[in-house]
């Protein structure tokens, strides 16, 4: 059996030169791979308690959705800008290479509920970080993150202090 960090291919030079891609598509496109990835993810969590999931949009989809399936829990969505049909919050960050928006619907949350923010990889943390501040605005309580690959050369666990983060894999 294959541990799980074998299952990441990793790039040099993608986006930008500099950057080391951490690729799931490897992980995904082996079914051992993506079922060892969300076993892994979803045992992290066990002790904790929340009410609603949280992904973003791309990648924080594919490991969101079938965590928050498994645990029959509500699944809720965070986009890229313009993608969401209902009234909005929305949140600027800046990313490893470049910045972007994000946004979500204000019905998504409910005041009070308890969140898990699920995220494919966490490098700079500019991402959990405006994920942190939709959920917080629509009144909900982040009661931990969760992503599969932590990059901890970038610090994103320390741009989060004071938030529980859990990562399956970890990257100096
Ligand atoms: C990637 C990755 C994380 C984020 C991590 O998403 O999926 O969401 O970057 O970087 P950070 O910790 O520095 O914010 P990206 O915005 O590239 O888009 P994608 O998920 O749509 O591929
Ligand atoms: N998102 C942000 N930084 C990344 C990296 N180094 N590899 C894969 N996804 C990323
Ligand atoms: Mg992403």
């Amino acid at each position: 059996m294959k541990k799980l960090e074998e299952y990441v291919r990793s790039i040099p030079d993608f986006p930008q030169e500099g950057i080391i891609f951490r690729d799931v598509t490897s992980v995904l496109e082996d079914a051992d791979g993506m079922h060892l990835a969300i076993d892994t993810m979803q045992d992290l969590v066990k002790d904790l308690e929340f009410d609603v999931v949280v992904g973003a949009e791309s990648r924080g989809f594919i490991f969101g959705a079938p965590i928050a399936y498994n645990l029959h829990k509500p699944f809720a969505l965070i986009r890229k800008k313009g993608k969401l049909p209902c009234e909005t919050v929305s949140q600027e960050y800046s990313l490893e290479y470049g910045t972007a928006v994000i946004e979500m619907h204000k019905t998504s949350i409910k005041p009070g509920q308890k969140v898990l923010i699920v995220d494919d990889l966490i490098a700079t943390g500019g991402t959990t970080q405006a994920m942190i501040s939709l959920v917080e605005r629509l009144g909900g309580e982040v009661a931990g993150v969760l992503v599969l690959i932590e990059l901890a050369g970038l610090k994103g666990r320390e741009a989060i202090a004071g938030y529980r983060l859990d990562s399956a894999i970890v990257y100096e």
